[in-house]
Parts: structure tokens; C-alpha cells; sequence
């Protein structure tokens, strides 16, 4: 029988590790066990009924023929509005923030083109730049520095074909919010390289606690002819089913953004689209509600992983995911008898003892490291962290 053969290009794209934790933790619920999974970045919140309610709105309205491929005028203006100086010619709609990155890396990247990522970072982007011919350029950083990125270290990574630098704040899966001084050492380093870019990825800019987000866009006003940023509707209003997200940047840019988009999905569904200018354009109270939410499931993980010997967690600014290092625990040995060696060992450890579901570090680019998600209820994440401790303490130290 013939056997079916990838192409290069997806030959080093493999099933992450969230995915195979999520198929592990969907396999033992089969099995009847009640499961808690703290591994998909998903608010547990429903979509705001007013923008559902535009959505229905434009169905009944026969909103259903094919959309406008760089998106529907009135929602490129509302996106534009946030951005000073900005016009719907300088933004594209994508199926999800997801789709402009493939969008911005198909369009810029030419083979063996580099993209600095600083470490750790969201799975997602070095498979999409695989995807497009580029080279992920990995620049760690760690926590003793708040994972803020090192200067000297991202000069050091620069070469004649670095043409993106990508930054995420609030970051995934830190939470770390970039500093404006950290962002500025970034600009100056650019300077002196013109070809490169720069991609900021704020999907999680309203989700902040206590901490000033900052967007590159105002940070760094003399760079934005040559800065994409990355935003959308999933985190902040719970649509992450709807697949809205957009890119914001030079319209030459956008231009080709939009090009790969028409031949890759023809622009993002009508429907999803009424109901995210409902988001950006209806009451915004939600968003303060919900930010005060999840800092007050913020703290609630903190505590519980704070009081559980042999692990480190740093207190995260934005997003909703604790970035935790157990490495005190490694080489340890289970009540099962297993050693603990990989994070995929801890991870696979509090899947079976503590029947809770987080993510390995390593797929974060970043090893040593758990994540954990806390878009959860506070009953769940009590209950969990209340497993997960019992499952910690029964370890034999090593
Ligand atoms: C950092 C980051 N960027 C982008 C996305 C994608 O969001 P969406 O495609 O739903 O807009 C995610 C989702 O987990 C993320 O964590």
C-alpha cells in the first residue's frame, strides 16, 4: 500500500505537547475519572449576549454571502479607531489572531529567513514560521528577570536575515508584561538592522493585573512603518469559537496579508464578524469584570502553588497562565515508582495521581517548566490544586 509522505514543510511540525495532554486527559475522563484540565487557554466565560444576539442579527439578515477578504469595512474601522493614526487600510480580519500570524510570516518569509522569538513562547508561533519557510531564532530568558528579554542577548542573536523580531505581551505562557524600557532597548536595536520587523502579539492586552500593559504601538511610534501588531476578540470577550482576529500594521503590509488570505480562507466568516464589532463597539464593562476575575483566580493558584514544596512560580502580570519550575523535584520518584526526569513525566504524574491536566514547559520552549491555565472556575481550580499538592507531597525527593 503506498504510504503517504509529508511535505518539508511540515516535517518538524509535530502534535504539540497541549495537544497530546488534552488527548491523555480526554482519554482517562472515557475511562469515567472525573478529570480537571487546567491546560487550554480558554476563558470559561460565555460570549456577551449582546454580541451574540448581532450574530443571530445577521443571519436573520442574511448576512451569509461571502465576506469582504480583508473584512467587513465597519469592523477594520472599529479595529482602527483603537490605533491612533491608524485607517482600515491598515488592518486585515483573519480567522483568528492565529491566521494573521500565518498570514504575516506567508507574506514576509522567504526561505531560511530568521524569526527571534524570546523563550519561553505560545507553541504555536515556531511551527507557523516552520510552516512558512522561516527559522525560529530562540533567545531565552528566564525568571530571575521577570522573562523580560535581554538586550545584549537579542543583539547578539541579530544577523543579516533576521527579519522579525516577535514579541508577546501579556505573555503566553508567563504572563510577563514587556517594560516600555525593555521595548525601547528592542527599538534601538532595530535601528541599526532596517530590514528587520517587528511583531508584537497583544491578545491578551486587556487581561492585566495590576500592571500597565504597554503596546509596542505607542511605545514605539517611529517604528510603526514596520511593526505588525496582533490582536483579537478570543481572550478578552470569550470568542474563541468565532475565529476573529486581526493584524495592524503598515498597509503594503497588509496588502500581502491579504493576498495569502484570499487564497487561504477568502476572509473570515460574515457572522463571527457581526458579532465581534458588537464586542469592539457595544459596552465594555465586561472587560473590567472579567480582568477582576481572573486576578482574583490569579492569586487563588498562587497561593495553593506558593504553599507546595519544590516548586518556584513567579507572580505573572497579564494573560491567565502560571509558569511554574519544579526542577527541585526532578529525578524524583512517584508512589507508582516512576522517576520524574521530563516535564512530560511530572505532567503525565499529576494526570494520573491528581487527575488534572497541565501543560510540559518544553512546549513552551522551556524545560523544567508546567503551565498551568487558570481560565478555570474557582471550584475547579481549588479542587484541583487541592489534588495536585496531595500528588506533590507524595513524592520521594530526590
Ligand atoms: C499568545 C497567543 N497568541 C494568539 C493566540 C490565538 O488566538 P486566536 O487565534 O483565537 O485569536 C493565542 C491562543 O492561545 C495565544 O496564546
Amino acid at each position: 500500500m503506498a504510504s503517504f509522505k509529508r511535505a518539508d514543510r511540515i516535517s518538524s511540525v509535530a502534535v504539540s505537547d497541549i495537544v497530546v495532554m488534552s488527548e491523555a486527559a480526554r482519554a482517562r475522563r472515557a475511562e469515567g475519572v472525573d478529570v480537571i484540565s487546567l491546560g487550554i487557554g480558554e476563558p470559561d466565560f460565555t460570549t456577551p449576549q449582546h454580541v451574540n444576539d448581532a450574530a443571530i442579527a445577521a443571519i436573520h439578515a442574511h448576512d451569509t454571502k461571502y465576506p469582504p477578504i480583508a473584512g467587513k469595512p465597519e469592523l477594520r474601522a472599529a479595529v482602527a479607531a483603537r490605533y491612533d493614526g491608524m485607517t482600515p487600510e491598515n488592518i486585515v480580519v483573519s480567522s483568528g489572531s492565529k491566521y494573521s500570524l500565518l498570514n504575516a510570516f506567508m507574506a514576509s518569509l522567504n526561505p531560511g529567513d530568521e524569526v527571534i522569538i524570546p523563550a519561553p513562547f505560545w507553541t504555536s508561533y515556531a511551527d507557523i514560521v516552520t510552516m512558512a519557510g522561516g527559522k525560529v531564532v530562540v533567545l531565552p530568558t528566564s525568571a530571575d528577570t521577570g522573562f523580560q528579554l535581554d538586550p545584549e542577548k537579542l543583539r547578539a542573536a541579530m544577523s543579516p536575515r533576521s527579519r522579525w523580531i516577535l514579541i508577546n505581551t501579556p505573555s503566553n505562557p508567563t504572563g510577563a508584561i514587556m517594560s516600555p524600557e525593555r521595548m525601547r532597548a528592542v527599538g534601538e536595536i532595530l535601528a541599526d538592522y532596517p530590514d528587520c520587523w517587528l511583531m508584537s502579539d497583544e491578545i491578551y492586552e486587556h487581561l492585566t493585573y495590576g500592571v500597565d500593559f504597554h503596546s509596542a504601538y505607542d511605545v514605539l511610534p517611529h517604528l510603526r512603518d514596520r511593526m505588525l501588531i496582533i490582536n483579537g476578540v478570543s481572550k478578552a470577550y470569550a470568542m474563541t469559537g468565532w475565529r476573529v482576529g486581526f493584524g495592524i500594521g503598515p498597509a503594503d503590509l497588509i496588502k500581502a496579508m491579504i493576498a495569502v488570505q484570499a487564497q487561504g480562507t477568502s476572509g473570515t466568516c460574515t457572522i463571527a464578524q457581526a458579532a465581534a464589532i458588537a464586542a469592539l463597539t457595544g459596552p465594555q464593562g465586561l472587560l473590567a469584570e472579567r480582568r477582576q476575575s481572573f486576578h482574583d483566580r490569579r492569586d487563588l493558584v498562587l497561593s495553593h502553588l506558593n504553599a507546595m514544596d519544590g516548586l518556584d512560580t513567579p507572580t505573572p502580570e497579564g494573560a491567565f497562565y502560571t509558569f511554574t519550575r519544579w526542577t527541585s523535584l526532578q529525578g524524583g520518584i512517584t508512589p507508582y515508582g516512576d522517576r520524574l526526569t521530563t516535564d512530560r513525566d511530572f505532567c503525565e504524574y499529576i494526570l494520573k495521581a491528581a487527575d488534572t491536566a497541565i501543560i510540559p514547559g518544553t512546549g513552551f520552549a522551556a524545560e523544567g517548566h508546567f503551565r498551568i491555565s487558570y481560565a478555570s472556575s474557582t471550584e475547579e481550580l481549588t479542587t484541583a490544586l487541592t489534588r495536585m499538592a496531595s500528588a506533590i507531597a507524595a513524592i520521594t525527593r530526590p
